[in-house]
């Protein structure tokens, strides 16, 4: 298939997103694609998304196909305005409250599916997952599309979402109609994802830059266990991402508890010499000084975890390319937005996680 690739900026001009006429016409072209049946890459706030027709069983078949993804895995659809989420889903008084705070952004909202979302784009499931992004890019696209768009993140099935359009080329050229190229993703990691329970409180699916505590100024927030636990087998996932193994480097990648000098001092008794090392930027010195074989991945200042959330899918993505022996990295806090890279970093570690703490 030839992939189009297209690059998309836009402006903001009184707080208002504007296109040049160059830029709609292709966002026009992009969104005749999608109401055809076609494949559309587009950015979003969080990660790039493989879009389709939300309503078209065919659309999200090519989806499943492009990605290799198992077809039981649902599809979020992005909805251009939180109010439009009626069309598609039974919604309740939390999910309005949920938008007011919320959305447009990184939050989605599982709800009770109405029959116009076919049964392939919500995995059999009687559920479906709605978000509304705010990257103008995206919302441009949806209302042009005049439909919801389903889109996972735009990876192959099982290696790191991507939140560059170098990364989409590398997964996707060839796979899909079209590719928007938007720059980089704002945050970097997947949204949010709650499940509203019947008794009216929250059941938080996936972690993502709206917060626990955010979340919980609104509703009662429980955690899946498969937020920050390895699934006991058999057991079902709530959301059957879950079950998936995900992120996942070729080079294993284990996680480090301890301080800075307990992880140099374990490292260095490996005596391995093929090694990348994700860091902090304050303990690039002394690693490059102690282990100057190891080639150092900066994930931002310790406490700035935000720019680890933006870093880590490519830094993972090009530390992986180097093919070393392993990769090391610091475990997150399970706090704020730590608990969102938490959960990515052990799946992205298959749980690899050793306690240097004393
Ligand atoms: O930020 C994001 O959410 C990105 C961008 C493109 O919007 N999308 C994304 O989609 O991360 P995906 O498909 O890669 O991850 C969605 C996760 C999957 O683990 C899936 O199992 C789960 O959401 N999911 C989808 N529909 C669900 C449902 N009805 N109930 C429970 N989990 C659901
Ligand atoms: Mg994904």
């Amino acid at each position: 298939m030839n992939t189009e690739i297209v690059k998309i900026v836009g402006s903001t001009e009184g707080g208002e997103s504007r296109f040049s006429e160059t830029e709609l016409s292709s966002l026009r072209r992009a969104a005749a694609i999608i109401r055809t049946g076609g494949l559309v890459v587009f950015p979003t706030e969080t990660v790039y998304g493989l879009g389709g027709d939300a309503t078209n069983p065919d659309a999200a078949q090519k989806i499943y196909a492009a990605k290799g993804r198992p077809s039981d895995n649902p599809l979020i659809i992005h909805i251009e305005k939180p109010e439009d989420a009626e069309k598609y889903a039974y919604t309740t008084e939390l999910y309005y409250k949920l938008a007011e705070c919320f959305m447009p952004g990184p939050l989605t909202v599982v709800l009770k599916a109405r029959e116009s979302v076919p049964e392939k784009t919500r995995g059999g499931l009687e559920t479906v997952a709605v978000r509304c992004p705010i990257n103008p890019i995206a919302r441009a696209l949806i209302g042009f599309s005049n439909v919801a768009i389903a889109a996972p993140s735009a990876n192959l099935s099982g290696s790191p979402s991507p939140t560059k359009a170098s990364h989409v080329i590398d997964d996707m050229l060839g796979r899909v109609d079209m590719i928007i190229d938007g720059g980089e993703c704002d945050f970097g990691l997947e949204s949010t994802i709650v499940k509203i329970d019947d008794d009216g409180s929250l059941c938080l699916l996936r972690p993502g830059k709206i917060t626990v505590d955010e979340l919980s100024s609104i509703a009662k927030v429980r955690l899946a266990d498969a937020v920050t636990d390895k699934l006991r087998d058999g057991e079902k996932a709530l959301s059957p991402g879950m079950k998936y193994r995900h992120y996942a480097p070729t080079s294993p990648l284990v996680l480090l508890d301890g301080s800075i000098e307990d992880c140099l001092d374990y490292i260095e008794k490996t005596g391995q010499s093929s090694i990348a090392i994700l860091c902090y930027s304050e303990d690039m010195n002394a690693l490059s000084e102690r282990l100057p074989m190891a080639t150092l991945y900066e994930l931002g200042e310790s406490e700035d975890e935000l720019s680890h959330a933006h870093a880590l899918f490519d830094v993972l993505r090009t530390a992986d390319k180097q093919n070393v022996d392993i990769i090391y990295a610091p475990l997150p806090r399970r706090s704020g937005i730590g608990l969102a890279l938490y959960n990515r970093m052990i799946r992205a570690a298959a749980h690899t996680i050793i306690n240097l703490r004393r």
